[in-house]
């Protein structure tokens, strides 16, 4: 029987330095023979892609964008996620659940009793294995948003949302931290790879 594959989430405040860091794991695994599928939320199918491009860009009350996030990402766990780690595969997954926490109730204020209700709906018997937490203040990750001059919906959240996102997400990783690792992306990019290298060799 193939051995289950290993389920790997990053999170962090828009700005922080995510893609680049998911570039860096997914190479590396990759030279290692590893079977790895990257994905991302929202999105990761056909239905989740065009739910991403309303998210991100059409107004929307904080109930039915949290409803959103969730429809997208039973599509993603039940058509590729659960079937890509039961094929023995890796799954690096640009965002999952702790973002909905994150954003949708510490950003929007949506009860977290709420969104522990979607969660335990659509993917009760699924968590990450692995969740890597870059974190930025939110002052430096503005800047390199300003740089990267996009602006989609949560882009152009003030500091203050994103000061609470940060928070909720340092707060999780607190509460979980077997779970989670929290990698400073305001430190040199060779410092944060050598971290990140460190963190998956661990698991190999
Ligand atoms: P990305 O730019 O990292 O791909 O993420 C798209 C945006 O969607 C990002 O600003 C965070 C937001 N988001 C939520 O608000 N809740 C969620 O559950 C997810 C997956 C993303």
């Amino acid at each position: 029987m193939t051995a289950r594959g290993r389920f790997i989430t990053f999170e962090g405040i828009d700005g922080a330095g995510k893609s680049t860091q998911i570039g860096f794991i997914d190479g590396w695994l990759r030279s290692r023979d590893i079977d790895v599928l990257l994905t991302r939320e929202p999105g990761g199918t056909p239905i989740g892609e065009a739910l991403r491009e309303l998210i991100l860009h059409r107004p929307m009350q904080p109930r039915t964008e949290t409803l959103l996030m969730f429809a997208a990402r039973c599509e993603h766990v039940l058509g590729v996620i659960e079937p890509a780690l039961a094929a023995g595969r890796w799954v690096l997954c640009d965002r999952f659940t702790d973002a909905t926490y994150a954003y949708q109730s510490g950003g929007r204020g949506l009860p977290e009793a709420d969104v522990a209700v979607l969660e335990r709906w659509v993917h009760e018997s699924l968590q990450p294995d692995l969740t890597f937490l870059f974190d930025l203040a939110p002052e430096l990750a503005a800047a390199r948003l300003a740089r990267a001059q996009r602006s989609d919906r949560f882009e152009s959240e003030q500091r203050d949302f994103f000061a609470r996102v940060r928070e909720h997400y340092l707060a999780r990783a607190r509460a979980e931290p077997r779970r989670f690792v929290v990698v400073d992306t305001s430190q040199d990019k060779a410092v944060v790879q050598q971290h990140l290298a460190e963190a998956v060799g661990h698991w190999l």
